[in-house]
């Protein structure tokens, strides 16, 4: 690497004060940033990667929970580059097109619900809910319901962080400061029944419960201003959040009553991540709108896309010619690059049957986590679904106490797992590890993620009793 003005000693030493002074990183301490030691990726095969002072790290977070097919794949990198030789370029708007990006809209809708009807491609999973939220305005300001916008999130999910997407998510840190959530969105609470307010209550009265909430705010706000639902099948940013069984067929059964759409947020869920092409499918979700992004390239390249359902498609081509243009796009959405990685991760997804190696493996990885783990003082929970799991930490393994100063905690905990040669995802208001590895995971490596989970757990539990 070339720095300007600077004597290159210790590359990575280098590399680290350039990024101290030029990068602005996201989702961090500004201040803390500016004099921490950044974490430098170099490079990175199947599910580990090695940072720039030679250490080597598994993986399993998959990036952002995005790096389905794992890391380095040469078949992947050869489509990147003939189609970059061949259209390196092409614009989708208006009647323009290109060959990828009509076969894999058709293969999307394939793999898809029976329901879902078209698709709108976007960059990242912020835009392409923003984009739903625009449709959902669209639908209901064709169908002469002007006054049907507001739009119902969870508290704790995450669904983007631009101004519309950062709304829907139910995150403070995505809030504060910026002015959001912007008006007409609210949050209910989540499925979160390990860290159920009343922990008297069985799964289906917590359930129950959930359920009546839904409606009652959908009856506060008055259901002819309601207009959409939006959830993750299991929620990823807050902690790998499994709702109970029935939750969304009586969600459903709330939505349909009032005329309310649901917006399936499968950024994490599809693609494998379950162990199924979508996590709707899975949860007994028959969405109206569904929102994908990360898996679709294995993080290989940017892409996201909307797919919209006949429900939907239908009052949009009706009404289209009082609509005028639909007006919303993005200059790289439906890339040419894009779509022929996207079509490349998919067929390596079905080749090598990702789908039952993640939900064998995942099974696998449960088993394992909770023979060694479980009676660990300071593991309250551990949960999968698929390729998704989550080791929670309990303040206090008798009471399932949470800890108080999550935050603080959290960060050693991540910073453990580091130490330990692991790399996982956090959960918004928990002190855990979020395991989503790539979907490739062999029952060895993930004898390795526990292993070095194990000694993760040591180092907290070390901290922790320093500072007793
Ligand atoms: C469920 C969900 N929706 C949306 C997003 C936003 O995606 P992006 O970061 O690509 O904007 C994320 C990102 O983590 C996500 O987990």
């Amino acid at each position: 690497m070339r720095v300007m003005g600077q004597d290159s000693g210790n590359p990575s030493s280098t590399l680290a004060s350039v990024d101290r002074r030029a990068v602005m990183h996201p989702f961090s301490n500004l201040a803390e940033q500016a004099k921490g030691e950044p974490r430098i990726l170099t490079d990175a095969k199947g599910v580990f990667v090695r940072t720039a002072d030679g250490r080597e790290y598994l993986d399993a977070g998959s990036g952002l929970w995005c790096v389905n097919v794992g890391y380095g794949r040469d078949e992947i990198a050869d489509v990147m580059a003939d189609q970059s030789r061949r259209l390196s370029y092409a614009s989708c708007f208006g009647g323009f097109s290109n060959e990828s990006l009509i076969e894999l809209s058709e293969r999307l809708l394939s793999l898809a619900p029976k329901t879902m009807s078209k698709v709108l491609f976007n960059n990242s999973g912020s835009e392409a809910n923003d984009a739903q939220i625009k449709i959902v305005r669209l639908y209901n300001n064709l169908r002469g319901l002007p006054k049907k916008k507001k739009i119902i999130s969870r508290h704790g999910a995450y669904h983007g962080a631009s101004i519309g997407a950062g709304s829907l998510t139910g995150h403070p840190a995505v809030h504060r400061n910026f002015d959001l959530p912007m008006d007409g969105i609210f949050h209910v609470d989540a499925p979160d029944y390990f860290r159920r307010p009343d922990p008297s209550l069985s799964m289906d009265d917590f359930c129950a419960q959930l359920v009546r909430d839904l409606e009652n705010t959908i009856q506060r706000e008055g259901p002819e201003t309601v207009a959409a639902f939006i959830a993750e099948p299991v929620m990823g940013s807050c902690g790998v959040i499994i709702p109970p069984s029935g939750y969304f067929r009586a969600v459903q059964d709330v939505l349909q009553r009032y005329d309310v759409l649901l917006i399936a947020d499968e950024v994490i869920t599809a693609f494998g991540r379950l162990g199924a092409w979508f996590g709707s499918d899975l949860m007994g979700m028959t969405p109206d709108l569904m929102t994908c992004a990360k898996g679709i390239t294995s993080g290989y390249f940017p892409m996201s896309a909307c797919l919209v359902g006949s429900k939907v498609w239908d009052v949009l081509i009706a009404d289209s010619a009082a609509a005028g243009i639909f007006g919303h796009g993005f200059t790289t959405a439906g890339h040419p690059v894009g779509a022929a990685v996207a079509l490349k991760n998919l067929e390596i997804i079905e080749r090598e049957n990702l789908l039952l190696n993640a939900s064998r493996n995942g099974e696998y990885l449960l088993r394992q986590l909770r023979a060694r783990l479980s009676d660990h003082p300071l593991v309250g929970d551990v949960r999968v679904m698929g390729m998704m799991c989550g080791v929670e930490l309990d303040a206090d393994k008798a009471t399932h106490m949470p800890f108080t100063d999550w935050q603080a905690k959290a960060s050693a905990f991540s910073n453990c797992c580091w130490e330990a040669g692991l790399m996982v995802r956090g959960g918004h208001g928990k002190v855990m590890a979020a395991l989503a590895p790539p979907l490739i995971l062999t029952t060895g490596e993930a004898d390795e993620i526990v292993t070095r989970m194990e000694r993760a757990l040591e180092f907290m539990q070390r901290r922790l009793d320093a500072r007793a």
